[in-house]
C-alpha cells in the first residue's frame, strides 16, 4: 500500500487593490456580469469573466428557471459562451464574484462541483492551465493556478 498526499497552493488577496490593474478590470467585469444575473429564486447572484488568449473578455452569470434544475451556473454560462464564440482559443483566467439579496456574502464563493468538472475538461483539452480567482461581494479573493487544483483526480476523457 502506498499513501499519497495532494497539496494545494493558493493565493489570497486581501481585496481587489492587491490585484494587478488588468486583473482588477477582469474582476470588475465579473461584478458587472453578476449584477445582470437572473436569480429570482435563490437571490444568489454569480458573475464570471473569462480572459481568452486573444485578449477577448467573455462574461456569464447564473440563469435560474421556475423549474429549478433547468437553471445554470455563471461559470458554465461563461465558459460555454466563450466556447461557442471562440472554440479554439485558450482560456487564460476566470474571475468569479457572488452576492446575495438575503445576506452579505463576505467569504469567497468557490465553483460548484459540476462547474469544476466542466471547466477542468476545457483546461485539459487546451493543455494549458486556467487560473481561477473567486470572491464574494466583499472580502478576500482566492486564486488557484489551475482548475485541477479544485478537482484533483478528476474524471476525464482519457478514462473513456
Ligand atoms: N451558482 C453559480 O452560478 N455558480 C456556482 O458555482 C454555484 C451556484 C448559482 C446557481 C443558482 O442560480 C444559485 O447560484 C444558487 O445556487
Amino acid at each position: 500500500m502506498i499513501e499519497k498526499k495532494i497539496t494545494l497552493n493558493y493565493t489570497i488577496f486581501q481585496d481587489s487593490s492587491e490585484l494587478s490593474t488588468s486583473d482588477h478590470k477582469l474582476l470588475s467585469k465579473a461584478i458587472e456580469a453578476r449584477k445582470k444575473a437572473n436569480a429570482p429564486y435563490s437571490k444568489f447572484s454569480v458573475g464570471a469573466s473569462l480572459l481568452l488568449e486573444n485578449g477577448k473578455v467573455i462574461l456569464g452569470n447564473n440563469q435560474e428557471n421556475a423549474a429549478y434544475p433547468s437553471g445554470m451556473c455563471a461559470e458554465r454560462v461563461a465558459i460555454w459562451n466563450a466556447a461557442s464564440h471562440y472554440p479554439n482559443i485558450k482560456i487564460e483566467k476566470i474571475f468569479i464574484s457572488a452576492s446575495s439579496g438575503l445576506k452579505k456574502v463576505e467569504k469567497p464563493v468557490s465553483p460548484c462541483g459540476a462547474c469544476r468538472q466542466t471547466m477542468v475538461e476545457y483546461e485539459i483539452n487546451q493543455s494549458k492551465n486556467i487560473e481561477i480567482y473567486f470572491t464574494g461581494e466583499t472580502g478576500i479573493i482566492i486564486k488557484c493556478n489551475s482548475i485541477t487544483d479544485l478537482l484533483p483526480l478528476a474524471f476525464e476523457r482519457s478514462l473513456l
